[in-house]
């Protein structure tokens, strides 16, 4: 069975905004996949970030995936605004929605990838009715509202159980995982099962961010390959 393929998606939290499109163009030469885009509305997490405007300016500025982590309540409000504004992939909080059936069908319906969102006490069982309905499921590994905290090791097990669901439903969505990644962990956490790693901090305050994400991948790859 060919290996699944680890993709390293760099979050612009961490980057300097005032230098956005450099810090693109080094994480673009390091092999990025898609560019990871916090959004937070001061109300389902207690920070605010940025919105569509910067959405729309990002996708000028780069042909990379753009993937938004909405961390908005009632997040159905924003789907179009952020489809409009150029997201590739549009991924919304469990707990954040009284509907999360009805917004996945409206991200579908916009022709883009559609993700769930799980807080790290929130159980992988809360998303087996909808699992037919994403196209990736992301799993925090910090409590989101902040970049820059530690990697939360129960995670590791979630991986595994949501792998499981995956497996005995004969699902097709990949698995991301957000927060706390880097060079010390992200072996396991491919080990584990998760397809996608989010990075900021560890990718944008090192000095040299293109060699940052190629070292993650190559960590993450090995790992995946040595357990074959
Ligand atoms: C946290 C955000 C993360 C964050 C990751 O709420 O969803 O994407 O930017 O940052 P690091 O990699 O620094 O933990
Ligand atoms: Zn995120």
């Amino acid at each position: 069975m060919a290996l699944p393929t680890i993709e390293i998606a760099p979050s612009i939290l961490a980057a300097n905004f005032a230098a956005l499109a450099e810090e693109i163009r080094a994480v673009e030469q390091g092999g990025a996949s898609l560019l990871h885009v916090d959004v937070m509305d001061g109300h389902f997490v207690p920070n605010i970030t940025i919105g569509v405007p910067v959405v729309a300016a990002l996708r000028k500025a780069t042909d990379l995936p753009l993937d938004v982590h909405l961390m908005t309540e009632k997040p159905e409000r924003f789907i179009e605004a952020f489809a409009d504004a150029g997201a590739d992939m549009i991924s919304v909080h469990q707990e954040a929605t009284y509907h999360l059936d009805r917004v996945l069908g409206a991200i579908r319906e916009r022709g883009i990838g559609a993700g769930a969102v799980l807080n790290p006490a929130t159980p992988v069982t809360t998303l087996t009715e909808v699992l037919d309905k994403v196209d990736y499921v992301l799993l925090m590994s910090v409590n989101p509202g902040f970049g820059g905290q530690k990697f939360i090791p129960g995670t590791l097990e979630k991986i595994r159980k949501l792998r499981e669901l995956r497996a005995r439903y004969n699902h097709g969505f990949r698995i991301e995982v957000d927060g706390g990644l880097g060079p010390d962990n992200v072996a396991e956490v491919a080990r584990a099962g998760a397809e996608i790693l989010v990075a900021g901090s560890s990718i944008f305050h090192t000095p040299d961010p293109a060699q940052a994400v190629r070292q993650m991948r190559q960590l993450a790859s090995e790992a995946l390959a040595q357990k074959v």
